[in-house]
């Protein structure tokens, strides 16, 4: 193990020497030999598309995350938007979600013709605030959709007991949490569907991917029909069968995951504890590092859950800094540290403020909390001189701008 020293240097971002020679990127894919040779061997195989490794990776990825059901997609988009058609969401509903999140967990609803409705979040997780939530329940409302926002479990007790009292179906995007769990349980089998991506900076890739876990066999036929046309079976099955006919019986899409992307979902998802346990290390590092910082507030951990650390966003305490969060963020890139911003609350964005009359101002916790989140690199890929980087920027950076 390296040791981290922070000595009083110039910042890169005024001529100093940055405390990196390259950029470290903030996400990053990992891929090994036999990743390769899996996708290879499939290149090399009679089914490209839906072929035997589809059914195979969705039994594995249900077992682990235990779900009666699971229902890969062509990425985690389409698994959200094809949950939003599962449950039956349609023009004239509402389903409510967090302002906190990437646009997608809100667009999926506008894809059905519904209107999301965004509720405020906890001050301490940035999750969906359940008492937020419950005042935003009308008489139209079908549907909620909790984020495990950087990999930290929504709030799914108090959320899945409203929605019960309320007969409202649960999405959780848990696009940021494969692998965190909530009182012992992995999230994926606790609410009506659960929601994955397999995008490269997640914890498992497939290059673009998703999937959507479930009980409700119901919801997971609807699924499977929903990524494939609205057709009622599969061209390998109709092949295996001696068969021509189809019927496509509802309006689908073709957001199929191929095989090859299939063969290397199973093998990431092999190494899945593998890259858990090394990002709650770098996690535990960066808490441990920063939680002394003047400055710095480092992310919450409910004693309930057991977080997949998807990402690692740091607050700034901004009253103990001299500095904005822009300039922060500009100099730890130009100490080649490649910090992001997750997110800027989606009723932020043209789209939304167009279309739904957002000035500003209605989600005062998630939007104060905008103006001083830094995402800090985390992948499961970083080696312990990556960690030890990344503590000694930002302690240089917080020091030069401490009040
Ligand atoms: C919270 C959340 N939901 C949904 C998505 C969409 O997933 P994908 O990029 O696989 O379409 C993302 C993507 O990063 C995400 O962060």
């Amino acid at each position: 193990m390296s040791t981290v020293s922070a000595s009083p240097q110039t910042l890169a971002i005024n001529g100093g020497t940055p405390v990196r020679a390259t950029l470290l990127p903030y996400g990053r894919q990992s891929i090994d030999e036999a990743d390769i040779q899996a996708v290879v061997d499939v290149l090399r195989s009679d089914w490209l598309t839906t072929g035997p490794k589809v059914g195979e990776f969705e039994e594995q990825f249900a077992a682990r995350v235990g779900a009666a059901h699971a229902v890969s997609f062509s990425s985690g988009t389409a698994a959200l938007h094809a949950a939003a058609f599962a449950a039956g969401l349609k023009a004239g509903d509402e389903a409510i979600t967090t302002p906190m999140t990437f646009a997608a967990t809100a667009n999926c609803v506008l894809y059905q013709g519904a209107t999301p409705v965004f509720a405020d979040v906890s001050p301490d997780t940035l999750n969906l605030d359940a008492e937020k939530f419950a005042q935003k329940i009308s008489s139209k409302t079908r549907a909620v959709l909790p984020v495990d926002y950087a990999g930290h479990p929504a709030d799914l007790s108090a959320i899945l007991e409203l929605s019960q009292k309320h007969g409202l179906i649960v999405i959780e995007d848990a696009c940021h949490a494969l692998g965190a769990e909530y009182r012992g349980r992995p999230v994926g089998g606790i609410a009506d569907m659960t929601v994955f991506s397999f995008h490269p900076v997640k914890h498992i890739t497939t290059g673009e991917g998703g999937m959507v876990s479930t009980n409700n066999p119901k919801f997971a036929e609807t699924l499977r029909r929903f990524r494939n046309h609205g057709i009622s079976s599969e061209a390998r099955q109709r092949q295996s069968a001696g068969q021509w006919h189809y019927e496509m019986v509802s309006l689908g899409f073709n957001y199929r995951l191929p095989d090859f992307a299939c063969a290397l979902g199973m093998r990431q998802l092999n190494k899945l504890d593998a890259n858990l346990a090394r990002r709650r290390e770098i996690a535990a590092r960066y808490t441990a590092a920063f939680r002394e910082v003047r400055g710095l507030i480092p992310p919450a951990v409910r004693p309930e859950t057991n977080p997949a650390w998807h990402l690692y966003p740091i607050r700034l305490d901004l009253k103990n800094l001299t500095a904005d969060r822009a300039e922060i963020f500009r100099a730890l890139r130009a100490e080649n540290i490649g910090v992001n911003v997750h997110y800027i609350p989606v009723h932020f964005h043209p789209y939304y403020r167009d279309h739904f009359g957002y000035k500003g101002g209605e989600f005062p916790v998630a939007e104060d909390a905008y103006s001083r989140l830094i995402s800090l690199p985390m992948f499961h890929g970083m080696a312990d001189q990556d960690v030890d980087d990344v503590i000694v920027a930002v302690r240089k950076v917080t020091g030069a701008n401490t009040r």
